[in-house]
């Protein structure tokens, strides 16, 4: 359909990224634009941090150097003052942080000078990081290595159109790893389950683990979200009950871990620290700003395998935070903070996330069945006495926000095909969900199946109504949802602190010339000969300064039966106007390797995203970066930018 002029999909005017077979590589792009790696696993993050070897590595170099698996990508403008200032004293002093504070809505459009990038690492493969590693039988200093390789990197950044480079001069950057203290705060703090041998006050656990996709506040600090932290704990089965209680939805392993961290570090074995499990599945708040910002875990707003976090304001400025639990029939959170924003008070806005109401997400099929839309109610994760929560057992709110997932239960919550990263359009304020596939999805209508310690419906619902979108063509073997779909949520009178909402499919992913995959791509009437792109497993998601949609895939490849053999990818659609659901591919990635981030710099001339495990099980043969010094292939944080300077898009 032709575009109108300031219809916000009129900007995506690049040439569609053909389909690859999977075999490409290298990132590709349009032919107008230019790619960069910016930073790689090993990279020295400061001048007297130690060079990358493969051969000698030590938790004590890599807690200098980039992490591994880069997954968040985060862009923060940096003003010059700000730089100077820190740079003097060592720390950001509190005139600058209250201006940083009123400023920050602001300057988060800026594109040029500084920058500060925020980049996550959510977990290690040992094989594709220590020649000759011996699984089940690591040495302490890969042991060491892999939790030092976790966390995130804060780096500053030099651009204003064209390649940005890494200031690594800059008193900003540094790592936060899986050994750094990290403040408890919220209603957790100090609680008996939280207390360790090591820690019998409570308060202060060392490191976050497996950050996946996460968010940015109004300001201006970080939220990083901890995902899949049961894989890091062992013998589960011998912690005591009345702790292995509160953790029956989030099982850890029930003997040795798959890395075998438990063999050196005594916290990571449940049958002697029991209690560190519950330290672990927060929401981490941190201030790039401040170089010596100790990172918050965020108790209020429960504990599970969190992804994303995305913030929007209520009409009276309280802050709602969204974010979701990626398992196979896990929830969508809303947290809503008890006192609100003020733009002139930043050191009481980092204070925001530890007061509010959680509330957990029913979607309903609403006037019609199977019409892809329906309406929802936010459920609140609230422990009154005599109330539902009471009854099932919960004798506090305290206990509630430990055992997020089996409160959620209890509430009626609607299971979801695990939810990846939500982001808000700035502009609308409506939400949207990458739901990326689930492979249980599979029943007829009365079927269940337990997963994750409750039995679960693994039949089709409205808002979950894909089972057989693998292309065996057969409409009578239930396939589960191979390819993922994506809602869009729309809160009641725009409020963000609503406790209803309607909901509606934006894209049911696959590959649109194949009937069997019975996709759908907005209201496109013909979506082949629109020119929409293949695309399964949407995972990170990004919205540019006009409110199109931009979409990282997770499994196009090799997920076992999921995806279709391309490599993952970046694609851009619009929500809004006459082209809402045209989907088109702009970037392709590496074999093996998922695409995470994707971010834009304020300017929106400059895209960021991370290739994660590139060449995954096989780092040592197939190198990415192609002609990488050091032979191996490492994740990387990666820039584009349009040759002419042009917006991301053009
Ligand atoms: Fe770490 Fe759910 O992706
Ligand atoms: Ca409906
Ligand atoms: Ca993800
Ligand atoms: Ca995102």
């Amino acid at each position: 359909p032709a575009v109108a002029a300031g219809d916000p999909s009129a900007r995506l005017t690049f040439t569609t990224l053909p389909a690859g077979d999977g075999s490409e590589p290298d990132v590709r792009v349009p032919s107008n634009y230019a790619v960069t790696v910016l930073l790689r696993w090993g990279d020295p993050l400061t001048p007297t941090a130690p060079a990358f070897d493969v051969d000698n590595q030590t938790g004590a170099s890599q807690a200098q150097q980039f992490g591994f698996n880069a997954d968040l990508v985060l862009w923060y403008p940096l003003p010059s003052y700000v730089r100077r200032s820190v740079d003097m004293t060592g720390e950001l002093n509190s005139l600058v942080d209250r201006v940083i504070g009123f400023q920050y809505p602001r300057l988060k459009q800026r594109g040029s000078g500084g920058a500060l990038m925020v980049v996550n690492h959510e977990y290690t493969s040992a094989d594709d990081m220590f020649p000759g590693y011996v699984d089940g039988s690591p040495t302490l200093d890969q042991v060491e290595t892999e939790i030092e390789a976790h966390g995130f990197s804060i780096v500053e950044l030099t651009h204003g159109g064209g390649a940005p480079s890494f200031d690594i001069t800059s008193p900003f950057n540094r790592r936060v790893t899986g050994s750094t203290p990290h403040a408890i705060t919220g209603p957790l703090r100090g609680h008996p389950m939280l207390q360790t041998s090591t820690d019998p006050a409570g308060e202060t656990v060392l490191g976050c683990l497996n950050n996946c996709a996460g968010g940015k506040t109004p300001w201006g600090t970080i939220l990083t979200c901890e995902e899949n932290f049961d894989q890091y704990f062992a013998n589960f089965a011998g912690a005591p009950g009345d702790i292995a209680a509160f953790s029956q939805r989030i099982p850890a392993p029930s003997g040795a871990s798959r890395r075998h961290w438990e063999d050196y570090v005594p916290r990571f074995d449940l049958s002697s620290e029991p209690k560190e499990y519950n330290r672990f599945g927060y929401i981490v708040e941190i201030d790039p700003y401040d170089p010596n910002d100790v990172p918050k875990k965020r108790t209020a707003m429960g504990r599970f395998k969190h992804e994303g976090a995305a913030c929007r304001l209520t009409p009276s400025n309280r802050v709602a935070v969204y974010s979701g639990d990626d398992a196979r029939f896990e929830y969508v959170y809303k947290f809503v903070t008890s006192g609100s924003y003020n733009k002139y008070n930043r050191t009481a806005n980092k204070r925001l996330l530890d007061s509010g109401t959680l509330y957990v997400a029913r979607f309903d099929a609403g006037a019609v069945d199977g019409d892809d839309m329906g309406s929802g109610v936010w459920l609140p994760l609230v422990w009154q006495a005599g109330n539902a929560l009471d009854q099932a057992g919960y004798a506090s709110q305290e206990e509630v926000l430990l055992d997020t997932r089996g409160a959620a239960d209890v509430l009626g919550a609607t299971p979801m095909d695990r939810p990846e990263d939500i982001e808000v359009a700035a502009g609308t304020g409506k939400v949207y969900i990458a739901l990326t596939n689930n492979s249980r999805r599979d029943g007829d209508p009365g079927e269940t199946r337990i997963v994750n310690g409750r039995e679960v419906s693994s039949a089709p619902d409205e808002a979950n109504p894909r089972n057989n979108t693998y292309d065996d063509g057969d409409p009578t073997n239930n396939t589960g949802n191979q390819h993922g779909h994506i809602i869009e949520l729309i809160e009641d009178g725009d409020d963000a602190g609503a406790l209803t909402f309607t909901w509606n499919i934006l894209v049911k992913c696959g590959d649109p010339s194949v009937v069997a995959h019975d996709t759908s791509f907005g209201d496109l009437a013909d979506p082949v000969a629109a020119g929409v792109s293949p695309i399964s497993d949407p995972d990170n998601l990004v919205h540019d300064d006009t409110g199109n949609l931009w979409i990282a895939t997770d499994g196009q490849y090799y997920s076992g039966n999921v995806g279709f053999g391309q490599n993952d990818g970046v694609f851009a659609v619009p929500v809004e106007g006459a082209d809402r659901g045209l989907l088109r591919q702009f970037l392709s990635g590496v074999p093996g390797g998922e695409v995470c981030g994707p971010e834009f710099s304020g300017d929106n001339r400059t895209f960021f995203c991370a290739i994660q495990h590139p060449n995954d099980g096989n780092a040592f043969n197939a190198v990415w970066p192609i002609g990488d010094p050091d032979g191996v292939s490492k994740p990387s944080l990666i820039a584009v930018y349009e040759l002419t300077g042009a917006k991301i898009g053009t």
